[in-house]
């Protein structure tokens, strides 16, 4: 176990088979030791600046069916909204005077948020603030649509592949989506030149050390600048919502093995993570992480933005508490940057 560690350290790579035997045992590792390597890794790239990033949460309308997901088509307890513009470029004036410089603009598979609309906020937002970059999070499009809004001004594109072995992706979704389109999708992002995120959750239902072991191997090999990675957690109006929820324990071991295996990585302690336990987000930072992506959207999206039960949406959680979240990470020898926050040396 030991040597495999040592190996990734070296190579950052790892066959499947020793990817197999590394997560199989992974709560025999030592935890001391791996965290303080993984954070080693994150203070070499990034010292002790953590990046924000502000998101808006534009609509919770989707046309998918994720059997994990509170806003999946067929919960009829979601009271849909979509923001428009404006209130958009509110949530963004209001985070800017606070320091974001990042804004993230994430939502379901909304066909009412067409690909002109999303271009035309994309290009306002970065004609109003030029020191900003802009990350979309809107799911599948054609490359046409993913280079429309590229050439708008968006940077970054957070897609998670979600899992990387092909029979769990179908346990996890409908028939209609696939691990492959989803993946050719991931692709022609990092092809058009955005800045790529993928990711999945911990213990998402069906999730195995094998199937962990093709997301590593995707991983080292799809190499994405940015990699969302959180628990699951169970929404009650879901066909998962007698699953167990993903541990602490395991999120923090996975997130410092991402960490480990890439050095650069952008890599939030996510929201998520901060919902399964009060210090979730501070435990993952001395894990490795070094982004956090605090809430700008109104209250009430908020409030209806629902992809799991319990969801962070107050205190330190909340875009408007900025000074409470770097009191917090002020605590654990960290700062909030105030620049935009890209992947090292992307061109
Ligand atoms: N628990 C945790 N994360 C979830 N997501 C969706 N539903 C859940 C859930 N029940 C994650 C998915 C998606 C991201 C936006 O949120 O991984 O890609």
């Amino acid at each position: 176990m030991r040597d495999l560690l040592d190996k990734l350290c070296l190579q950052r790579w790892l066959s499947r088979e020793e990817w197999r035997t590394l997560l199989a045992r992974r709560y025999d590792l030592d935890r001391e030791a791996l965290f303080a390597r993984a954070l080693a890794e994150r203070r070499r790239w990034y010292g002790d600046q953590i990046y924000v990033r502000g998101l808006i949460e534009c609509s919770n309308i989707c046309r998918n069916n994720c059997l994990y997901c509170g806003i999946r088509r067929d919960n009829r307890h979601v009271s849909r909204y979509r923001l428009d513009r404006d209130t958009v470029l509110a949530c963004c004036e209001k985070g800017y005077g606070w320091g974001f410089r990042t804004f993230v603009l994430q939502g379901g598979e909304d066909p009412g948020l067409t690909p002109d609309r999303v271009a035309e906020t994309v290009a306002a937002i970065k004609a109003r603030w030029p020191d900003c970059a802009v990350t979309l999070s809107l799911g599948e499009f054609e490359r046409e649509v993913y280079q429309l809004w590229f050439d708008a001004g968006a940077d970054r594109y957070l897609l998670r592949h979600e899992t990387a072995d092909s029979v769990h992706y179908g346990k996890l979704h409908p028939p209609e989506l696939t691990l492959e389109h989803r993946l050719g999708c991931l692709r022609t992002l990092k092809d058009i030149g955005y800045q790529v995120g993928a990711g999945f959750m911990v213990g998402s239902p069906g999730q195995t050390a094998d199937t962990l072991a093709e997301d590593f191997c995707f991983l080292q090999d799809f190499q994405p600048h940015m990699m969302g990675l959180g628990p699951f957690i169970p929404q009650k109006d879901t066909p998962f919502a007698g699953e167990p929820a993903g541990t602490l324990e395991d999120t923090l071991i996975l997130l410092s093995l991402v960490r480990l295996t890439l050095p650069r990585v952008l890599l939030p302690a996510t929201t998520a993570l901060g919902t399964i336990h009060p210090q979730g987000r501070e435990l993952g930072i001395l894990a490795g992480a070094n982004v956090v992506m605090p809430n700008l959207s109104p209250p009430a999206a908020r409030d209806k933005y629902t992809l799991y039960d319990n969801k962070l949406r107050t205190g330190d959680e909340a875009a408007e508490h900025l000074a409470g979240l770097r009191k917090r990470l002020a605590a654990i020898g960290c700062t909030v940057a105030v620049h935009r926050g890209d992947f090292p040396n992307h061109q």
